[in-house]
């Protein structure tokens, strides 16, 4: 067993939707640890250092402008296969096809805007959750 960590952002959307707890008692129900946790408005830099895979893409400006509309909950999360779990969890990025009982299926739908709005974002690997979560909980 190697213990794990991933960085899990309720996005503005979710916040505003007050779905932060649902959201984050769906992580902690499936069994993982919540290890840090805040409310936090983020600042361009800090986006543009973990979109920096995006720099470039159409919806890229639109996501950092979207990140930026409001206050995000910033957490980590602990255990074995957490982030292959909690994308599970997530399900897909376009909330429109995201499996029924995912966070995205569940809450999410298209707004026909520039960007998908899509209430969370969880690392993707265990190098993306290192950099991400010491940019997040400096
Ligand atoms: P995340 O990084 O937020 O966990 O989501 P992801 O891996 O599923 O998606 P990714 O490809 O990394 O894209 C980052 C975020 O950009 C927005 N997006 N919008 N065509 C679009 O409108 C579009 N494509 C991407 C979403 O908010 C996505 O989560
Ligand atoms: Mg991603």
């Amino acid at each position: 067993m190697s213990i794990e960590r991933t960085l899990l952002l309720v996005k503005p959307d979710g916040v505003a939707r007050n779905l932060s707890g649902e959201i984050l008692a769906r992580v902690e129900a499936k069994g993982y640890t919540l290890v840090e946790l805040k409310k936090t408005a983020a600042t361009r830099e800090q986006l543009e250092q973990h979109y920096e895979e995006h720099v470039g893409k159409q919806f890229y400006e639109p996501l950092v402008k979207f990140m930026l509309s409001g206050p995000v909950v910033a957490a980590i999360f602990e255990g074995h296969r957490v982030i292959e779990g909690f994308r599970s969890l997530a399900g897909t990025t376009d909330p429109t096809t995201a499996a029924p009982g995912t966070i995205r299926g569940d809450f999410g739908r298209d707004w026909g805007l520039k960007v998908q709005q899509n209430l969370v974002h969880g690392s993707d690997s265990v190098e993306s959750a290192e950099r991400e979560i010491a940019i997040w909980f400096a």
